[in-house]
């Protein structure tokens, strides 16, 4: 299949390179080819340039949001920052319609400290954008009526989504949300061919609000655990 990953970062980057590692034909998107190619520095999270990640991946190609988005088959999926998601995604919603649209995205306010601020290793936990009566997931899907949007992934390190097998034999659970059951259905295939057994489908998705305020929970494991610890989400029942 033709898999289109919007997103230069960390979890897009690990996605593209699992999709080609599965046999998929894979486009990586990004706001200017040019521009992301010329950067000679790591990004903030300390990846390499994107340029060294495609010389160490041939095959993959580095395309603009738009023309990546135009490329895919069908399934998209969507690592772009969380702050700029909506924005990025309805200059790009031709491209984008019938199309099956998994947003892993934060909807993380970065730099915003109120009254009681949750110091980390980071700086101040940020803030939600959006919560308790919307999520980014759903705001995608009214910016883009004619995409089918799954919100899944967000609830695990991105490492661990591509490779649940690494750790505990793979027992953990990966929730997903979204209105349109074929859509649901393709990314439940895509996460069984990444090594998922346990996806639990939460229904519609409203409740990807339930998904992205998990994530301050996971955070919070994060920092207990320490370092590069790796750690999973399981509903026991
Ligand atoms: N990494 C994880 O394990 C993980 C886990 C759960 C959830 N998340 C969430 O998933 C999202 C993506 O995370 P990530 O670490 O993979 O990548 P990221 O570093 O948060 O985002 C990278 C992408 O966002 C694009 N971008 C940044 N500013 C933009 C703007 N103003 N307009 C349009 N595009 C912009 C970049 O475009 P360029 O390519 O042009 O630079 C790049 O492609 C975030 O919301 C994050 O909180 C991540």
């Amino acid at each position: 299949m033709k898999i289109t990953v919007l997103g230069t970062g960390e979890g897009g980057r690990l996605h593209a390179a699992k999709l080609s590692e599965l046999g998929h034909e894979v486009v990586v998107g990004t706001r200017d080819p040019a521009t992301t190619l010329a950067r000679t520095e790591p990004d903030m999270m300390g990846n390499p340039p994107m340029s060294e990640w495609l010389a160490a991946h041939p095959g993959i190609a580095l395309l603009s949001f738009g023309a990546a988005a135009a490329a895919a088959d069908r399934l998209v999926i969507s690592g772009i920052d969380g702050a700029s998601a909506v924005n990025a995604l309805s200059g790009i919603k031709e491209q984008l319609t019938g199309k099956v649209l998994v947003d892993y995205g934060i909807p993380f306010n970065y730099g915003v400290s109120g009254p009681h601020p949750w110091p980390t290793p980071w700086g101040s936990m940020p803030t939600f954008a959006v919560l308790d009566s919307d999520s980014l997931g759903e705001q995608i899907q009214r910016a883009l009526p004619n995409t089918h949007v799954v919100k899944a992934f967000c609830t695990q390190e991105q490492a661990t989504v591509v490779s649940p097998g690494d750790f505990n034999g793979g027992d953990h659970t990966m929730p997903i949300s979204g209105n349109d059951p074929e859509a649901k259905a393709a990314v439940v295939d895509l996460l069984k061919s990444y090594g998922w057994t346990d996806i639990l489908d939460l229904g519609p998705l409203v409740s990807a609000r339930g998904q992205e305020m998990y994530s301050h929970l996971h955070s919070a494991i994060g920092f207990a655990l320490g370092g590069d610890r790796r750690f999973g989400l399981k509903v026991v029942r």
